[in-house]
């Protein structure tokens, strides 16, 4: 295990030393675990590349440190604590023993199913049990695992199996989420129609049990699948630099890139974060309410907890199925000690009213945590009252999915809060400020966009397939500096506090989406010419999508208009990217070079159009009226 911090002043001091010395601070922590072969060196790096490289010549794999290793010790602690969709279901408990034996078995399966180390494996699951045995079993054979949200589209996921050349593809038959019953197998065979070549085989758990048409010599069940495998599969011994998944995630430009972590710093890192942030105790019951299918599932349900040999809860459904006390009744029923959840959910459960949390007995809970995008004060205030009954930390943590794990954030019970900051880096890390200029912000009291100076062991290693498009996003706009996107302001005590991003990344209810994705497919739908959104304060999602549209034809049904733009959306991306507010406009302001001035379009959908700046020197300022008079309409 690796240590733990135990009061401020040991914070402060491990703090220093960890950035004194990173090479040796994080070799420290990496020898707390199984490796097959020591690494050389502790670091190579250059951001000028960029190239990262942790452990150098470590040979290891993360499952053996996530399952193997604890069996001696807490084989029969539940591993996942696996909470259903239908509430009164009977809640699943699997073991460190049998989690090590279905992992194993299905290791075994894809072997069969001729999947080799390197091979990409895209998951596109519901979040059962299954879902986490697949990650560890790709991983376990050295195999890349690429894990699909399962809300999104048909083409978004065969965007997603194209861009990784995906050998296999594992699905449900159905996916249940709160009421609806979502047919994911039929999503998948949509996908794969729209020529994903590289795809040999489609395994398909049986979920629900509902009718599913398997393809001939191409989809398999689970079950026979697994049907006859052994239970113990040696693990594929890696380099620490092989790649262990991709996760897409969306940025300002083109269609989402594809995040690629590595096996030795990844695990490292997220288990070094997982213990020391929420102060893991052993025998805790802790919940993290976020989706697999996101980079917080990857870090802090599945790898993060198991690697310190922790009893991860998974539930299937969401917070408001059957009603808004489902959160309160899970924390009371299986005693969680530590809960992680998104601030949209927050206050989404806030809006319901306060019934739903009282009465309820969660005196189990000890610390709570936040993450996905910055929370307000209100929802903090209620967070703590409520929920926490003051008396547990909030750790508000920042990170992101090319961070792997997180990054600036209290660390529970020692670091002094304030609402609303992520307070202070992790060890290890050394954020800065840089102004428009690039230069480094020095000074409390400041704000400016927030870059990363040094290398940690999870940072991202490259986009997958497309190592120049890693350059550019992150390591040119700031020389050495690898740049987050996040726009932050330091105190006049040097804490941190997230604002949100400073490129056109929407992030609604902690998804983060890409404007150009949207307006792309929003440009596909009938009768539209041209597009652009941007994202504007939300009471429940933290943000919305305000999308302006140019039709060809006059619209004279709005709302037929409307539901054909977001029929479209939902067709192409998913239902979490459909926007909000949709406007009809004669045309878009526009700089003299054809640029889109989002910058006013943001201001008139936050509804503050009393300082739009100069529109005289826009090609069209005309436009700019007619706009501001729509939006005041809807
Ligand atoms: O803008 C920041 C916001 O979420 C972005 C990263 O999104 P994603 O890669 O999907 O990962 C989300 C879960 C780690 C960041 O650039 N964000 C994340 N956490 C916070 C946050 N904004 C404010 N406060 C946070 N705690």
């Amino acid at each position: 295990m690796t240590s733990q911090i135990k009061s401020f002043e040991d914070y402060q001091e491990t703090y220093a030393r960890s950035v004194a010395d990173p090479e040796g601070f994080w070799a420290e922590q990496a020898e707390t675990f199984t490796w097959r072969k020591p690494w050389r060196q502790s670091l190579k790096w250059n951001f000028r590349e960029p190239r990262v490289k942790w452990f150098v010549g470590g040979r290891l794999n993360i499952t053996e440190n996530c399952l193997d290793r604890h069996l001696a010790t807490r084989g029969n602690q539940v591993a996942l604590l696996f909470e259903p969709n239908e509430k009164g279901a009977r809640a699943r408990k699997i073991t460190y023993k049998q989690l090590y034996g279905l992992v194993c078995q299905f290791a075994n399966a894809l072997k069969a199913q001729g999947v080799k180390k390197g091979d990409r494996v895209c998951i596109y699951m519901p979040m059962t049990p299954e879902l986490a045995v697949a990650v560890l079993a790709c991983a376990r054979i050295g195999a890349v695992h690429s894990v699909v949200f399962a809300g999104f589209s048909a083409i978004s996921l065969a965007d997603r199996i194209k861009d990784a050349q995906a050998k296999v593809v594992l699905t449900s038959d159905y996916n249940a989420r709160g009421a609806k019953n979502i047919a994911v197998k039929a999503i998948v065979d949509e996908a794969l129609a729209l020529g994903c070549d590289s795809v040999e085989h489609v395994i398909v758990h049986q979920n629900t049990g509902g009718a599913v048409t398997m393809k001939a010599g191409r989809d398999i069940w689970w079950h026979e699948a697994v049907k006859g495998r052994r239970r113990t599969c040696k693990p594929t011994i890696v380099d620490s630099e092989d790649m262990l998944f991709i996760l897409y995630t969306s940025g300002s430009t083109g269609k989402p890139k594809g995040v690629v972590h590595t096996h030795g710093g990844y695990m490292v890192y997220t288990e070094y974060t997982f213990r020391n942030v929420f102060q893991y105790q052993e025998g805790d019951i802790y919940w993290c309410t976020a989706d697999i299918g996101w980079i917080t599932g990857h870090s802090y349900i599945v790898y993060g907890p198991l690697l310190a040999g922790a009893t991860s809860l998974m539930f299937e459904g969401v917070p408001t199925y059957p009603d808004a006390g489902r959160f309160w009744d899970i924390v009371q029923r299986h005693k969680v000690n530590i809960f992680y959840t998104a601030p949209t959910a927050i206050r989404a459960l806030m809006a319901a009213g306060d019934q739903w949390v009282k009465g309820r007995r969660m005196s189990s809970l000890r610390v709570l945590g936040t993450v996905g995008e910055p929370i307000n004060e209100e929802a903090w205030h209620w967070y703590n009252e409520r929920v926490g009954k003051k008396r547990c930390p909030i750790v508000d943590t920042w990170w992101q999915t090319e961070t792997g794990g997180i990054m600036i954030t209290p660390l529970a019970g020692i670091t002094p809060l304030k609402p609303c900051y992520a307070t202070y880096p992790m060890p290890g890390i050394q954020p800065c400020l840089v102004d428009g200029n690039g230069n480094e912000i020095e000074g409390n009291d400041v704000e400016g966009m927030l870059c990363i100076k040094f290398p940690w062991p999870s940072i991202l290693r490259t986009t997958y397939g497309d190592h120049e498009r890693c350059r550019l996003t992150y390591f040119s706009t700031f020389k050495n500096k690898y740049f987050t996107g996040d726009g932050a302001r330091r105190d006049a005590n040097g804490l941190y506090r997230i604002i949100g991003r400073v490129d056109d990344v929407i992030n609604v209810s902690g998804h983060r989406i890409g404007t150009a994705e949207v307006e792309d497919a929003i440009n596909k739908a009938p009768n539209v010419v041209e597009s652009a959104v941007v994202g504007y304060p939300h009471d429940i999602k933290g943000q919305g999508i305000f999308a302006y549209i140019i039709s060809s034809e006059p619209v004279e049904d709005m709302a037929a208009f409307k539901s054909s733009v977001l029929n479209t959306v939902i067709r192409v991306i998913g239902p979490i990217a459909k926007p909000d507010k949709v406007l009809v406009v004669p045309g878009l302001p526009k700089t003299r070079s054809g640029k889109i001035m989002r910058r006013i379009l943001r201001k008139i959908a936050e509804g503050d159009t009393s300082n739009l700046g100069d529109t005289s020197t826009l090609l069209n300022p005309e436009v700019v009226d007619t706009i501001k008079d729509g939006a005041q309409r809807i």
